[in-house]
């Protein structure tokens, strides 16, 4: 697990680590680029840029089939990258299987082992705040074999409402899947004790945990977690795209069928038969993304050195900083937790004169990047009775500065509308 050293921050805010990120230099409109969409998809540092270079310059071939030394070489990195990221998560290799992204780990597991396993009228618990990658893959699987999916819901202010949680357990319940942190809002939810109580309600329960944005902002041990499943993304890992991780309890994913057939995934093939590979290689058909592994074997090294104990609690200090000015902002309404202790570097907000469309237009031209929109989680804004809001979101390059650019885009945004 990342715990890195010590690091002492300026009195300033300013981020460690920004100048690892060589976009962050360039200039958006003219003006300096504040960018604060890192829950969509994070910036890389030149560590990860320089090793897939690398690959492609010095060493590329196709993994886990050549003789010759540049493939035994790259398919020993790829390997090793595997290691890289199951420490990072305090897993071993074997529980490390390798996806396009977080979105195809969690259709891996509904098609594997959701078909597999699940009956017509067992149950599938989910939460109002889910991103769509964590709701369309099980109302695909409701409608094949006809179980039943049911979504726990919120609380006004985006907390995880856990006695309406704790009701909706029952022996029934054989998934429970939710996100470690909302993209939408930045909510932090109680994840072991939410284990811990499906595990008491549920006998037969199976835990999947979408990490996409908690492994980008806490250090996680799956260990601790006991989750059997833990899905996140490369891209927002400060990796590349192309690349996810699906982490699996090593006997569960062993008793999973494959979910996609082809090369690389076989002992033996023959035209009647074959004999599958040992878990994780056999969810691996095909030519993997190599480079991009290589990428994000990169990246988790990166954030193992900066330590992801560091990083939250430099994206902690942003926050704190930042709420109280956004709040100042007539009309201005954020939305999430009150309470910083459970939420992440997340600003989501409505402002009362303007659609989030056109404050994301304005904060554009001020050199400011946000999300504006339903952040791929439609439910999440139905319940918060919104159809769309702007978010900014941290990562851990962002800056003082880049809060104070906000600030002042949306006073510009006031200014124009208001
Ligand atoms: N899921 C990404 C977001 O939250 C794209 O913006």
């Amino acid at each position: 697990m990342a715990e890195g050293r010590v690091v002492s921050f300026a009195d300033d805010g300013a981020s460690p680590w920004r100048c690892d990120f060589p976009a962050l230099a360039h200039r958006m409109h003219g003006k300096p680029l504040a960018f604060l969409d890192s829950a969509a998809s994070a910036q890389k540092p030149s560590v990860v840029i320089e090793a897939m270079d690398r690959v492609y310059r010095e060493g590329y071939s196709n993994i886990h089939r050549g003789l010759y030394e540049i493939s035994q070489n790259l398919t020993a990195d790829f390997e090793a990258a595997r290691g890289k990221v199951a420490r990072f998560i305090g897993a071993q290799e074997k529980n490390i299987v390798f996806t396009r992204n977080a979105t195809e780990g969690i259709n891996l597991v509904a098609q594997s082992w959701g078909r597999t396993y699940l009956r017509a009228g067992d149950e599938i618990l989910i939460t109002q705040m889910e991103h769509h990658a964590n709701i369309v893959p099980w109302q695909i699987l409701r409608d094949q074999i006809g179980i039943v999916l049911k979504a726990a819901p919120i609380m006004a202010d985006g907390r995880l409402d856990m006695d309406g949680f704790k009701e909706m357990l029952s022996p029934r319940t054989k998934m429970l899947a939710f996100t470690q942190i909302s993209n939408g809002l930045g909510t932090i939810n109680p994840v072991e004790a939410m284990i811990e109580m499906a595990r008491k309600s549920c006998p037969d329960v199976k835990i999947l945990v979408d990490g996409s944005q908690g492994v980008v902002h806490r250090a996680v041990d799956v260990r601790v977690m006991d989750a059997d499943f833990y899905v996140f993304t490369g891209h927002k890992l400060y990796g590349p795209s192309g690349i996810g991780v699906l982490y699996g309890k090593h006997d569960i994913l062993e008793s999973m069928p494959p979910y996609q057939g082809g090369g690389d995934m076989i002992e033996r093939v023959r035209l009647d038969e074959t004999v599958y590979r040992e878990a994780p290689y056999k969810f691996e058909a095909g030519t993997p993304a190599i480079v991009e592994v290589i990428g994000l074997g990169a990246a988790v090294d990166y954030l193992s050195a900066a330590g992801m104990v560091n990083v939250a609690a430099h994206e902690a200090a942003l926050l704190a900083y930042a709420t109280p000015l956004i709040q100042e902002i007539d009309g201005l309404t954020l939305l999430g937790p009150e309470d910083l202790y459970y939420k992440a570097g997340v600003l989501s907000f409505t402002m009362d004169y303007a659609h989030p469309s056109d404050i994301g237009m304005v904060l554009d031209q001020c050199g400011v990047a946000v999300r504006s929109g339903h952040h791929c989680a439609m439910p999440l804004m139905e319940a918060l009775g919104v159809d769309a809001t702007a978010r900014a979101s941290f990562g851990l390059y962002t800056n003082r500065d880049d809060v104070d650019a906000l600030i002042a885009g949306l006073r510009k945004v006031k200014d124009l509308f208001g």
